[in-house]
């Protein structure tokens, strides 16, 4: 299998990385390309095999699989450098969320998937959410999971439901860190602890929770049940959480939903030249 990657940002070089040192690619299976050269050929310097192009056009040419890595206002560009080597056989997969299916599937005749990737992914954990196109057939399904299944767990996901589930995955890990680091703040301003011994224990802690909800059977009602003994301290702790976070998370859900339409709506003006479906 041949696979190309359009952009070697964040993300482009984790999913590199990540597939190379878990044994699901090796480096002459790669191609990548990026806007800035010199960060895709630094890539490539790294890895014996893997080649660096100066063109998308040649880093999607005759691949596989083709990974679009790049941001939503970028697609149109990318999209115009490649459209003419891309041939049916081929699946492009796209890892934003506000790039439609459609929008992809309208100007390129190839098979196309959303998978949206997450940090997670670097230490071969958390989920793939896959997405996918008209034209995608079982097989394609199959070839692309499997790759994915090497770096995380692949799930797929309706196109309706793209931008929470990219809450909860992708943005999840930020989400929890910002939450995970104002509880350390909290714990060295409060009693005086050393940062890093608090970070520790606070890090164990998390990862532990994820077993217990992943591999341990347990529901997060659960968790809360076993720890919280009625009348105990969680008990009284977790009534002040609840009541200080209260609805925290619709409000997020709402701010991340509003801009990814926001998003879409320019995504669709550069395809298209006007808004579509009021979107
Ligand atoms: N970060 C996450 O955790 C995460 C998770 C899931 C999905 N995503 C999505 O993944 C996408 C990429 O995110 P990122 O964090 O990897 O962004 P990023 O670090 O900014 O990387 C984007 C890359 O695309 C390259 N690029 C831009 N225009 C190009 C062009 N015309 N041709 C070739 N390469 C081009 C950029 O090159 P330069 O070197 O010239 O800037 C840059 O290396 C975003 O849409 C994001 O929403 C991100």
């Amino acid at each position: 299998m041949k696979v190309g990657f359009i952009g070697t940002g964040t993300m482009g070089s984790l999913l590199v990385e990540a597939l190379i040192a878990s044994g699901a690619l090796e480096s002459d299976q790669i191609t990548i390309s990026n806007r800035t050269f010199s960060k895709a050929q630094a890539l490539a310097d790294r890895y014996p095999g893997l080649q660096a192009e100066a063109s998308n056009a040649r880093a999607a040419y005759g691949k596989d699989i083709v990974f679009l890595c790049i941001k939503p206002h970028e697609f149109k560009k990318v999209v115009d450098d490649i459209s003419s080597v891309i041939r049916p056989e081929q699946l492009l997969v796209s890892i934003t969320s506000p790039v439609l299916l459609s929008h992809l599937e309208e100007v390129l005749p190839c098979k196309v998937a959303k998978v949206i990737p997450s940090i997670t992914n670097q230490v071969w954990s958390g989920a793939s959410l896959c997405i996918y196109g008209s034209r995608i057939q079982s097989g394609d399904k199959e070839r692309l999971e499997s790759l994915l299944a090497f770096i995380s767990e692949p799930l797929q996901i309706d196109e309706a439901y793209t931008r929470v589930v990219s809450d909860l995955s992708s943005c999840g890990p930020a989400f929890i860190s910002c939450l995970l680091e104002q509880f350390v703040d909290a714990a060295v301003e409060e009693t005086g602890i050393d940062r890093a011994e608090a970070l520790k224990v606070a890090s164990a802690m998390l990862l532990g929770t994820g077993l217990l909800l992943t591999e341990g059977g347990l529901t997060p009602a659960d968790v809360q049940a076993r720890v919280a003994v009625p009348g105990g301290i969680t008990a009284q702790a977790l009534k002040l959480l609840r009541r200080e976070t209260d609805d925290v998370f619709n409000r997020l859900i709402r701010t991340t939903h509003a801009k990814f339409h926001e998003d879409v709506a320019k995504v669709s003006v550069s395809f298209y030249g006007e808004e579509v479906n009021g979107q």
